[in-house]
Parts: C-alpha cells; structure tokens; sequence
C-alpha cells in the first residue's frame, strides 16, 4: 500500500448542480473523472485533517466502483475516520443522520436520486456539511473552481476494502470502519415515533404494501417494517436494492410506481400503499383508492403530527417548496404557526430548520421531512403516517377526505416536458418574463390573472436574496399556474409547470384532477405557447 500523486487534467463540466455533480454513467466511467470531482471536494473541505468522513450510495451501477476510490482518496486527503455503509449502501436520510449524530466534517453521497441507473442510466456524487445537508453554493462554487485547475489527486495504491463483512480496516493513517447501513437510522426513528403503537396496528390486522423499487429503501424498510414493527413478510416488494433497479424508474409517483397503483386502485387494496425513491429521500403515499399529493401528505402531516411522540410539543412552523400546494399554509394558519414559502431544493430549508423556525418541510416532488436531520426523508414520512393511522384508528383514504372537508381541496398537477433544447426552454421563460407586467387583468382559458411575478426568495435567517426562482401566476379563481426549468436534468432542459386549484365546497371534491385543473392547464398553455416553444402538443410526464 502506497501513498501516490497521481497528474490529471481539468474536464470543463464538472459543474454541480442543486443536488450534486451528475451526469450519464460513461460520463463518469472516464479515467480520472470520478477522482479529479472526488479531489476537487476534499481540496474544499478545509478542516478535512483529522475528521470523520461518511461515505455511501444507493447502489446503483458503479456504485461499488467510486466507493472504493473515495474510501482510498479520503485515506490518502487526511480524513481520520471514514464510515461506509455495509455493501456500499446508505440512504440521503441515513447519510445525514449519520454526519450528525458522529459529528463528521461531511458526507460524499453517491446517488442519482430518482434517475434511472444501470449502465447506461445516471450517476451522481453530492457532498454533504456537518449539519448533514445538501453543501451551500458557497461549497459547490469553490468544488467547480477547484476542478477547473486541478493538476493531481491522492489516492492510496492498496486493495480494495472488503464492503460486506462489518468491521475497520487501517489505511495509511485513516480508519475506515464498515458500519450497519441502518441500524443508526433505525434508533433515530424510533425516538421519533411510537414503534409500540404502528406494531399494535399491525397486530390488528392492518395491511400496506411498501414498494422499494429495487432501490436503497429495501434495507430500512424490510428492518424496520418487517423485523422491528412485526408487518408480515412480504409488505415491502421490491426490497433488494440492484444495480439497475431492476429495471424500474425509482421515482416514486404514481406514472413511475404503477404497479403499486394498480394494487391501490384495485379490488385488493390494502390498508395502505408506499413507495421511496433510488436514495430513500422521496416518499409516495398512496390510501386505498387515493393518491395522496405531495401537498396534501405535507398538509395532512402537519396536521396531525402532535400525534407522534417527537412532535408532540407541537410544530414550531412549516416549510414548503414554491411550487408545492398552498394547503399547508391552510393548515399552518389554524395551527397559529408561521408558514414559509422557499425555491425549490432542501439546502433552502436547512436553515429554517437550524434557526428552528420550522418542524417540518416539503416538496410537491414528494420530499417531506423535518429537523431531525437536514435532508428529506422518504420513510420517515411514511412511518409518521403509520403513527398518525395508529392513533387515529382511521382508514388513510377517510383521513385524507375529512382534511379536505376541513381545509378544503388543493386540485393539483405538474406537468413536465422533459429533454427539450435548452434554446427553446430558455425562449418559452424569457418570453414569460417579459410578458408578465402586461398579464394583471388578463384573461386565460376562461381564468383572469389577478397577480404575477418571477418568484425572488429573501432567506429570512441570514437575509440573502435568491431571485429568478420561477413564474407564478395567481389567478382570480383561486387557482395559479407556475412555470420553471429543472435544475437536475442530465439531458436537455425539462420545463416544469405546477397547476393547481382550491377548491373550498366538499360536493366538488370528488371530480377528476383532470376536470378541476382543465381550464388552468389551457390558461398556462396558452399564456407561455407551450406548444409553439417547445414543439410539443402533450407533457412527457404528469405527476
Ligand atoms: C427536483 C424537484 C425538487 C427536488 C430536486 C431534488 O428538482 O423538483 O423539488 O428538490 O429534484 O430531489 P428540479 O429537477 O425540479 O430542479
Ligand atoms: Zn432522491
């Protein structure tokens, strides 16, 4: 085993984004690739010397790969103590909760997220803070920097770290310690909510199905459903986590997780359906007969999460992204608790959540989390709904209808139209911006503009201003239409737009999304010409 420089020379595109550096598999597979990014990010971590690093990924393709060559170049950058998840493996959630609760300088998580994997799916590495979210812009900016003239990396020449048997291993002057990828996880959920009373529900004769898409859930869920709360073998399919998901797309809405669909829709529904994302971070919750929207779990959890012993002092305030649908903030109002409206992305929530401003946040792409840890947490969310179903003694589907009662009903979509040219989605939001001071008073699809703006976001914690974050549109009816690019795409640009409609009267909470949202879906396509910038007459994707 040998300490080496190795010389290497910039890629122009190392470029992170929100969530991280990512790109196709191939893109990564180049030499040096993986280790200049991998440099580039320990050159940044400045108090690397002597702290605790934490390394995991959701075991997608090549996964096992850059975990090795991260282990060996944090040995070889001054790093003391690396803990890397059995097999490779560790959930978003579990790479937080593990940065916190061992007070590492940082994580380096290896995921695509939701993406399709496999080899020719996507790949990503993100890296981590101490508070155990998402690093700032500040940090990304000075990793791209880093990458541009870049000129060595170190590594250690020696073989590879045996990943499936638990235990530490010296390597040069670090120690890398394989650790159970969830039993720390595990504890920390239970101190969030009652295990005594989810197991009590399904020794009653309660029935989910948990749908890990063969992603990195499967571990967690199986453990903690299964073996700690006593479901029958069997809830959670899909449970082993495979290079290529097995095939599946692991984003967990309902076009992605059909199958668990079908069986929520149909004649054998169980008492309750779930599914997470390829790094555990996202959460679909599914009541008999009922998809239950991002927003509206986000609502309903808010509602009702002085139920669950981690909550039960009550919330402090509640966070959604944008484009999520305003029902939390109905429910924030009653609550007398403060509401707060961020740009898409975790990192904005981190400090809401160090500042204590908020218990819980979330997005309308199914991230729900709280402050136990500074990501979103996909089985969290799902185990808080058991609590809440626990005490409520209520089927899912009833929950659901009596919140709409209470609040009224959020009609909502979101309509993606991936891989277009970045020219032509630029040209559709350029021309939103310029028309937007002439839009007040409008008329739209039978809706009339009431007000208008490219959301600009004042973080209220340390006054900094992110401007450009997307068009709203507020219509008089109580509905809007929201527009902006995806900031994690790995082909193209997608155009997102967010419909969404209140409706208070509970006779018209039972028409289809797709009648309550019709007149919006013409305003927003007629207003941005959808069909004229990006040559399509229909979304490639409606969640
Ligand atoms: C998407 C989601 C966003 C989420 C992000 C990371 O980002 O829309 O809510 O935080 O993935 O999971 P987007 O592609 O829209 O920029
Ligand atoms: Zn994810």
């Amino acid at each position: 085993m040998t300490l080496t420089q190795v010389s290497t020379t910039p890629f122009p595109d190392q470029k992170p984004g929100t969530s991280g550096l990512r790109k196709k598999v191939p893109v990564f597979q180049q030499p040096n690739y993986v280790e200049n990014f991998v440099q580039a990010i320990f050159d940044t971590v400045e108090e690397r010397e002597g702290a605790t690093l934490v390394v995991g990924g959701d075991g997608r393709f090549f996964n096992r790969e850059v975990i090795q060559t991260v282990l060996k170049m944090a040995a070889a950058s001054g790093f003391s103590r690396i803990l890397v998840g059995q097999r490779g493996l560790l959930s978003t959630p579990a790479a937080s909760c593990l940065i916190r609760k061992y007070k590492a300088i940082g994580g380096v998580v290896l995921s695509a997220s939701h993406n399709p994997g496999g080899p020719d799916g996507d790949f990503g590495i993100k890296f981590n803070v101490s508070h155990g979210g998402p690093a700032p812009e500040t940090f990304t900016d000075a990793v791209f920097q880093r990458t541009q003239s870049i000129t060595h990396y170190r590594t250690h020449r020696a073989s590879d770290i045996d990943l499936d048997v638990l235990g530490e291993t010296r390597l040069g002057n670090a120690t890398i310690q394989v650790i159970d990828s969830v039993a720390d996880y595990t504890e920390l959920m239970e101190t969030l909510v009652d295990f005594d009373k989810i197991a009590a529900l399904f020794v009653s004769g309660f029935r989910m199905r948990f749908d890990a898409l063969s992603a990195v859930t499967g571990p967690y869920a199986k453990a903690i459903l299964e073996g700690r709360l006593g479901a029958p073998a069997g809830t959670v399919v899909n449970g082993e986590p495979k290079p290529d998901f097995g095939g599946h797309h692991p984003d967990p809405n309902p076009v992605h997780a059909h199958d668990l669909m079908d069986l929520m829709l149909g004649p054998d529904a169980p008492d309750f359906g779930a599914a997470s994302d390829g790094d555990g971070d996202r959460n679909m919750i599914v009541a008999p007969g009922l998809f239950v929207t991002p927003s509206d779990s986000l609502a309903i959890l808010t509602a009702h999460a002085h139920l669950a012993p981690g909550y039960a002092q009550g919330l402090a305030g509640v966070a959604r992204s944008m484009p999520t649908s305003r029902a939390a903030d109905r429910v924030a109002a009653k609550l007398g608790i403060r509401a707060f409206e961020t740009p898409t992305g975790w990192k904005f929530f981190a400090n809401l959540l160090d500042a204590g401003l908020v218990t819980l946040c979330g997005e309308e792409s199914a991230g729900t989390g709280s402050n136990h840890i500074r990501e979103k947490d996909g089985l969290w969310a799902v185990l808080l709904w058991l609590n809440i179903l626990a005490e409520l003694k209520k089927p899912a589907d009833k929950i659901v209808r009596e919140h709409w009662a209470a609040f009224g009903r959020d009609y909502y979509a979101r309509h993606d139209y991936e891989e277009i040219e970045t020219t032509r989605a630029d040209a559709l939001m350029a021309h939103l911006r310029e028309i937007l001071p002439s839009l007040p008073g409008q008329v739209f699809g039978g809706l009339t503009v009431e007000a208008c703006d490219d959301f600009a976001y004042t973080d209220p914690v340390d006054g900094s201003v992110t401007p450009r974050q997307g068009i709203r549109i507020l219509f008089k009816e109580d509905a809007r239409a929201v527009f902006r690019l995806s900031g994690t795409g790995t082909a193209g640009a997608t155009l997102r737009v967010y419909l969404e409609r209140f409706e208070p009267d509970p006779r018209r909470h039972d028409l289809s999304r797709q009648d309550a949202l019709s007149a919006v879906a013409e305003a927003a396509n007629t207003l941005a010409k959808i069909g004229e910038f990006t040559g399509r007459s229909a979304p490639s994707v409606i969640t």
